[in-house]
């Protein structure tokens, strides 16, 4: 399973890319307005960091602007996937530019249904966002099984994207279906590394090793 960061934090992109952890990122208007200054700067600067794909995402809400946009946010990067949201428009521009070899993320997705029409409309990701179905009080983690099977039936080669995680559970069922992409917020990254018994074992380990050092100073490893 490819790991994503959801974010357009440049220090948060470089701290885990550093740890060799990303395999792309996904962006979207609400992260990039969190981090202000001149979205062309942040966007440009994340397509140089990440080797992997990092999606961008259109404004526009009619077809020859969405078009537009993608052909514009492409040269950003040759790592660049257009992000349209799940709309009539969204979809026919997904049709277009990825008849062009622009690959495209449908994003906004909220039903099987919608990702079987991006899928069908050439999407190379879709991007469930779970999260927000949870929050509604609508099962998101049944929506990836729903998807993942329909795509297998039919051997789509869109990869599904899950989005709108919120938390390191959320990552284990995705996985455990077989989703393709997981994108998460850095906080939740940052969960999945640790655990209370590692810090304490290593404590331990350390202060054992310590009790050594301290009947032979001289050891060395
Ligand atoms: C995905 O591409 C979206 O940017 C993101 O996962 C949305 O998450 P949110 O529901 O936490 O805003």
């Amino acid at each position: 399973m490819k790991i994503f960061l959801d974010t357009a934090n440049l220090n948060s992109i470089k701290k885990f890319n550093d740890m060799g952890l990303l395999d792309g990122i996904t962006t979207n208007p609400s992260l990039m307005s969190k981090e202000g200054g001149n979205p062309k700067d942040v966007m440009e600067e994340i397509t140089k960091i990440i080797k992997g794909d990092v999606s961008l995402e259109v404004v526009s809400t009619e077809y020859s602007g969405m078009i537009d946009e993608g052909k514009r946010l492409c040269k950003y990067g040759d790592n660049v996937v257009v992000k349209v949201p799940m709309t009539p428009d969204g979809l026919k521009a997904c049709k277009l530019l990825s008849s062009e070899g622009i690959p495209v993320n449908v994003t906004l997705i909220f039903s099987a249904n919608q990702a079987l029409l991006a899928a069908k409309s050439g999407a190379k990701y879709v991007s469930p966002f779970i999260g927000r179905l949870d929050d509604v009080g609508q099962d998101g983690i049944h929506l990836i099984k729903e998807i993942k099977e329909i795509f297998s039936n039919y051997d789509f080669e869109t990869q599904i994207l899950v989005a709108s995680i919120r938390h390191p559970v959320h990552v284990v069922d995705a996985a455990k279906i077989g989703a393709d992409v997981v994108t998460l917020p850095p906080a939740v990254l940052d969960k999945m590394l640790q655990h209370p018994l590692t810090k304490i074992g290593l404590e331990n380990f350390l202060s054992d090793w310590e009790k050594l050092k301290a009947g032979n100073p001289n050891v060395k490893i």
